[in-house]
Formats: structure tokens, sequence, C-alpha cells
């Protein structure tokens, strides 16, 4: 979603602000703007509606050597995609780029209306910029107005605000949405997330929720929002200027798709005993008593993260039979009437770490004394630093909006959970071991499928492109693989696509068939292959133009076949998934899409 950036030094401004809203793309927006300030306090202020290429258009018109300035992308939430709607707003001499949502703002309007402040865009962030310019006339300093603006705010906000009489200072708080402070040599960079940082300095500061940052060239202080000074502590950033490039492929989901069998072993790596047959998450934080106790698991997430979920609950209910897990969307939860069964947990499962709703959950799962275990790959994000314990996925940056190799990895991540579960509790020791055992070989398979199928399931992919609309289907652990299906193929081709269970095919989607549908089979050879079989034979009876996606090799009548030829069972549909991530992309290029930033959505959805 939105993204902030901010440059405090010696060097232009302009060209990090605008690098940095560039790594920042990927987030998913529709506008963007910067604001530089001059030795002399003169303000340059560009805003583009569309791409940072439009941005960078104009600012190439006549560049400046400013050495202080704040960047955003934006992704309309009040008001439409526009340049006067985009950040940053500006009222008197306070400038300001917002992510989150001020709920409180059409009160703050009316109350600022009383002192003559007219607002000129839509946005909710304009009010926030008007209430600061208010206070800073009544108050000494800029931190002392923004801290007095943001204890009369209801909502959610990362935000970084410049005055224009003071070319040295830039204050930054949050509460809800995501800063980060990267520390130079006389230099301080601002951003709402870590890509836009790497390659300056890998010393950062996370800001925490209730914290307002004075930034100057030589350091940073932070305060509370009642401005008493608190703790900072500096760590070191992770993630590298690789992880955020292509190396290679033509787009990031390419990049991501491929380096599966690589991110499996990252999330593998020393959590499993091949020998013993056992599994171990060093930052559970949970006894071996504890884990015996569970009787029940919330698994909460947000879309894909919701279908990795799901796909873990097949898996886990399988490997420890006592135990019953419900997959709760996010959203929903948030705001439904529940109980929480006695021996009870909850997985937060989130690739960004950020997500609103799960963070919402997981708020409201702590208030009511629930252990509270994350999934999470954003290291040190919000979601990651509020559970009780959990598991880092280790995937590196996921830089394309549609998720892939995160959804495998918090599968194999909920995999393993559920094996120290099923140990803790003498469950089936053939049934663990069968599960590492495949664990353990996935990464191979996954590497297999890639080297050897890729170019195939391509060919295929080609002659489906002209649809716009597709069922996907699947039974048992590959219901959830079919929405996941789904997910994907809407996302990057814009195709209409609905997943099922298979069994559902004839209380509703059956009569859909038709000519501008084609449908996408999941079959696994086990104890359920005669029934999907039948079902695809329905499908045909009524002209179904169906790709079957399978591991068998006796005869499937489909129009197309994929066989995935695999020495795995219960990991099956992690490839098969793999199969459909692949048949997105391919359609998603024949369709000539956005594949990385698809229209209209977002990396990361840190608003409701
Ligand atoms: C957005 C992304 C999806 C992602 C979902 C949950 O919709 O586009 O790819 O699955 O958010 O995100 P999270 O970061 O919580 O996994």
């Amino acid at each position: 979603m939105c993204g902030i950036v901010g440059y405090l030094g010696e060097k232009p401004a302009q060209p990090i602000l605008i690098a940095g809203l560039k790594r920042l793309e990927y987030r998913g927006y529709d506008s963007a703007g910067i604001v530089s300030l001059s030795p002399r306090s003169k303000a340059t202020l560009v805003r583009a509606k569309g791409k940072v290429s439009e941005l960078v258009a104009k600012v190439s018109e006549a560049p400046k050597t400013d050495v202080i300035g704040i960047g955003h992308t934006r992704w309309a939430t009040h008001g439409e995609p526009s340049k006067r709607n985009a950040h940053p707003h500006n009222v008197g001499d306070i400038y300001l780029v917002h992510n989150g949502i001020i709920e409180n703002y059409q009160d703050l309007k009316a109350m600022l209306s009383r002192y003559d402040y007219e607002m000129k865009s839509d946005t909710d962030t304009e009010v926030l910029t008007a209430l600061i310019d208010y206070l800073s006339h009544k108050h000494e300093t800029l931190l002392e107005a923004v801290s007095g603006a943001l204890n009369m705010v209801v909502g959610a906000y990362g935000i970084a605000v410049i005055d224009r009489k003071n070319p040295d200072e830039i204050i930054v708080a949050r509460k809800g949405s995501p800063l980060i402070l990267g520390l130079g040599k006389g230099e301080v960079f601002i951003a709402s997330d870590a890509s836009a940082i790497v390659g300056y300095t890998d010393q950062v500061i996370y800001l925490r929720d209730g914290e307002v940052a004075q930034c100057m060239r030589d350091g940073v202080e932070l305060y509370d929002l009642e401005q008493n000074v608190v703790s900072q502590t500096v760590e070191t950033l992770e993630i590298d200027l690789q992880a955020i490039q292509k190396q290679g492929h033509k787009h990031f989901l390419e990049k991501e798709i491929y380096e599966q069998p690589e991110t499996v072993r990252a999330t593998l790596g020393g959590r499993i005993d091949t020998e013993k047959h056992t599994a171990k998450l060093g930052g559970l934080n949970m006894t071996d008593a504890e884990l015996r106790a569970v009787k029940h698991i919330f698994v909460v997430g947000c879309g894909t993260a919701s279908y990795a979920g799901l796909l873990a609950k097949y898996y886990i209910e399988q490997l420890a039979p006592d135990v019953m897990v419900s997959v709760e969307v996010a959203s929903e939860l948030r705001y439904r009437s529940f109980t929480v069964p006695e021996n009870s947990v909850a997985l937060f499962v989130s690739q960004s770490g950020e997500t609103a709703d799960t963070l919402a959950c997981l708020t409201e799962m702590k208030r009511r004394g629930v252990r509270c275990l994350g999934v999470v790959n954003a290291v040190g994000s919000t979601i990651a630093r509020e559970v009780d314990g959990g598991v880092y996925l280790h995937v590196g940056a996921e830089i394309s909006v549609a998720s892939t190799k995160a959804f495998t990895s918090q599968v194999v991540a909920m995999v393993i959970f559920g094996i120290m579960l099923a140990d803790s509790k003498g469950a089936d020791k053939r049934v663990i071991s069968e599960f590492v055992d495949e664990l353990d070989s996935l990464p191979s398979q996954i590497e297999a499928l890639l080297a050897e199928q890729a170019g195939e399931i391509a060919g295929i992919a080609k002659k489906y492109a002209k649809y716009e609309h597709a069922l996907y289907i699947g039974r048992d652990a590959l219901f959830p693989v079919a929405l996941e299906g789904a997910l994907k193929m809407k996302e990057i081709s814009y195709i209409h696509a609905e997943g099922y269970p298979s069994g559902e095919l004839k209380h509703g989607p059956i009569a859909l068939i038709d000519d501008r549908f084609f449908e996408v089979c999941y079959i696994q050879d086990n104890w359920l292959y005669e029934k999907s079989q039948s079902n695809l034979i329905e499908m045909n009876a009524r002209g179904a133009h169906a790709i079957a996606i399978t591991d068998t090799t006796k005869k499937v009548p489909a129009e197309n076949v994929i066989r995935v030829k695999t020495k795995l069972s219960y990991l099956t549909p992690l490839l098969f998934n793999i199969v459909t991530q692949l048949l997105a992309y391919n359609i998603a290029i024949a369709r000539k899409t956005d594949v990385d930033q698809p229209r209209n959505l977002a990396k990361s959805v840190t608003v409701e």
C-alpha cells in the first residue's frame, strides 16, 4: 500500500527519494510525490498521478540539489487517485506524507473550518497537515505541534513531516503503520519498508507504536506522545541488495517462483531431524508440556496467507488428530463474536507482518490471554514483534504483489509446527516420519518440477489466455490449493476465477460451464482419485475445457493433462500449487498485464 521515504543529509535528496519510491512501487500505488527544501527554505513540491516514472519526468524539468525531502506513493483511500489528492500535502509551511487512515478527520475538518482552513483535496491527510499547521502557531517546535496533533487523532498512521522554515529536521511518527529510520554518517533515511533503505546503510531503528522521532543530520531522538525521551535500539538490517533485484528474471514473480527450492530449504534449515524424525522451532517459546496441552488452534490471516492456513489445517489435523484447527479470515474474525475453546493457541500467518486486519486479531487474542504465535516472513515487522513466539519463514524479500514463495513456506512452517505438536502428544510415529521425509525431499521435488515441466506448462497456458472465466476444483488438501490457484489467476491475469471443493460442483458451479470457461482440476492418485475423476467426467459432459493437474500415470480424460512426477504424497498439493503459479504467470504474460504490480492491489494491506 502507500509508501513513505525521507532523506536528510548532505547529498541531493531528490534522486534518493525517487530511488526509494521506485523500490516501494511493488507495494501497489496510484500516484506519487516528493517535496524538498532548499537551505533558504524554498520548498519544491512535485506530484503526479500514475507511476513514479511520471513523477521523474516532472522532476527532471527543474531538478534541485536540496539535501532534505520527503516522498510518498499513494494507494487511494479517501478521494480518487489524482495529483490533487497525492502526497505530500501542504498547508501553510507544513508538508506531510502519511500512510494509514485518520478516522476522525471529518470532526477535525469541522473544527479547523472554524479557523478558516479550507481543504484543497478529499484526503484525511490534508486535514492532519492543517491541524499540525494550526498547532505550529501555538507551539515553539514542530515536535510539539506534531505530538499535539497526534494526541487529537483517532486512527492509524505512519507520517513524515517537514516545516519549510526549518530545512534541518524531519519529524516522523507511527501508530499501526511501520516506519524505519536508517542511520548513516551525517545522514538519516526514512522509509515505511526496509527495501528503500537497503544499500545506503544497514543500521536501522524500527519505530514502535506511539513513538515520535526527531531526525537531524547528527542523529535521531525518540519521544513518546507526551514528549518524554524514550530509549532507542539500533539494529542491523538483514536484507541485501540482491534480494530486491530481478537477477536475470523478467519479473519478480518469476524469480520468486523459481526461488522456491532454495526458500523451502531456508525455511527448513536446522528445523527437521531426518534421523530422529523430529522437528524443532527455536523461536516458539513453548515447552513440550505446553505443546502437549494444545487442543485447538486458530489460524488467522488474509488472502494467500489464509489459504496457506487452510492447507496447513489438513496437515496438522492429520498429524495431531486430537487437535482441531479453525482457519479464520482476519477481517471477519475481528468483528465477529467468538469463543476461545480451552487450550487454544493462535497462529498469525503473514508474509509482511503488517497486515492491518491480522494485527487487529492479534491484539484481540492477546487481550483474551491466548498464546499468540507468528508465522511471519518480514523480520522485525509488527506482528513478529507482538507475538509470544513463532517462526520466521526466511524466504527473503517477496517483491511481487502476488504471493508465491511465501505461501509454500508458510505451509512448510506450519507442518513443522504440526510435527512438533504430534510428537509431543505421542501421535502416530509413522505419519510423523513420513511428513519429515517428505519435507526433506520437497526442495529437490520442486527443483525437478521447475526444471522439467515449466516449458510444458507455459505451452499449455498460452492456449487458455483467451478465456475470461476459470473454475478451479480440488478435494481434501487440494481444495485450499484450488482457492489459491484461482486467487493467483485473478490477481495477475484478471481472469475471473473461482475455487471450489470438487464435491460442491453439483451444488452450483457446474451451472456456469460453457465455452467462456476453462477448468483446472487437481486430481491426486490417492483414495479420492475415483471421485475426482468422476467430477472431471461430469464437467466434460457439459462441454468443459479442462486442464487436469495430476500425479497419476493412468489415463485422465481432460483437454490437457499436466502430469507431475513425484515421490511425494502428503505434500504433492504444494507441487500442484506451483504448477498453477506457473499457469497464472504464463497466462498473465500472454495477456500483457502488469504481472508484478497488478492494478488496484497492494503488497501489504496496512489499512482496513
Ligand atoms: C495482500 C497481498 C497478498 C497477501 C495478503 C496478506 O492482499 O497482495 O499477496 O497474501 O495481502 O498479506 P500478508 O503480508 O499478511 O501475508
